[in-house]
């Protein structure tokens, strides 16, 4: 079995404030990139896990951390060789681990034929991370709660992205760190879209990219330049280059910008690679 596992972008990223457990509530539109991971699963007795990054080896890789979690609800313990062949860079903002974990979720609950709900794998989705829950759903959603809490959202727009990431990665932990957020008395999530939220939903069902690229926002951005003053000069880079407008991606440290059409995308990639070891150009995903 072989299993793409998608990357994503935050169009919008909103704190509401600091949680009495520690995280923070946020509201973020999320959408997936035809960036993807590939995983290639086949039959064995033990949990095995191959990737040809060294580096990502491991007990710790949310992909084994997913497969062993869904092993622990099966009535019969089996066992599945997993390769991963990555594409998406780590440290990016860019959801690449949680994507990986999510896919493995989904894919396993086939191939072991353990036919847990939807609901039940959101939840295993959730312990394995923030971001995990987003990537059972459709290409497009709001997150909500630290952002398991998923609404999926339909819309036609077809998005052009470009991707560059800066050689040193960003700390998911590191950046939170630094906001200045409100302290919240309770955990409970909200339903009713804050305004920026809501801008980018009307600007996606609207199918008009320009108002998505002028609605653009993601309050972790202050911190992470604050942590990598580097991202300012690079950001310029990607207008000069033909984005129509640039923003950090999550907690970064890739930034991606909008642009108009594809060929612009791939013109502004092939530019970029002389500023940024790391660049991409393409479609995002569109729900069905
Ligand atoms: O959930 P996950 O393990 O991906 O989160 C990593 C870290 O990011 C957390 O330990 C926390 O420092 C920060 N975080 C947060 N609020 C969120 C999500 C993540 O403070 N909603």
């Amino acid at each position: 079995m072989i299993v793409t596992a998608p990357a994503k972008i935050n169009l919008t990223l909103s704190i509401i404030g600091k949680r009495p457990d520690g995280y923070h509530a946020l509201e973020s539109v999320m959408q997936q990139l035809s960036l993807s991971d590939t995983i290639t699963i086949e039959e064995a007795d033990d949990i095995d896990f191959t990737c040809a990054d060294a580096g990502l080896l491991g007990e710790n890789n949310l992909v084994v951390r997913a497969a062993r979690l869904l092993q622990s609800q099966c009535p019969t313990k089996r066992g599945a060789r997993l390769h991963l062949e990555k594409h998406i860079p780590i440290q990016a903002g860019l959801g690449g681990g949680s994507s990986d974990a999510a896919t493995v979720l989904a894919a396993l609950n086939e191939f072991w034929e353990v036919r847990l709900p939807f609901d039940t794998l959101m939840q295993l989705a959730a312990q394995l991370g923030s971001d995990v829950p987003f990537f059972l759903n459709a290409p497009t959603g709001i997150a909500r709660g630290r952002g398991e809490d998923i609404t999926p959202i339909m819309h036609r727009t077809v998005g052009y992205v470009v991707l560059a990431k800066p050689a040193i990665g960003l700390s998911t932990p590191q950046v939170y760190a630094k906001l200045h957020a409100p302290t919240l008395s309770t955990s409970k999530v909200s339903h009713r879209n804050h305004p920026v939220t809501q801008a980018m939903i009307s600007a996606l069902q609207a199918n008009n990219l320009e108002a998505v690229a002028r609605s653009l926002h993601n309050d972790l951005e202050g911190p992470a330049l604050a942590i990598m003053p580097a991202l300012f000069p690079l950001r310029e880079r990607m207008l000069e280059a033909g984005c129509q407008a640039v923003l950090l991606s999550g907690s970064g440290s890739a930034l991606f910008g909008i642009c108009p059409d594809e060929a612009t995308a791939q013109h502004a990639a092939l530019d970029l690679t002389n500023d940024f070891p790391w660049t991409w150009a393409g479609p995002w995903l569109i729900p069905r």
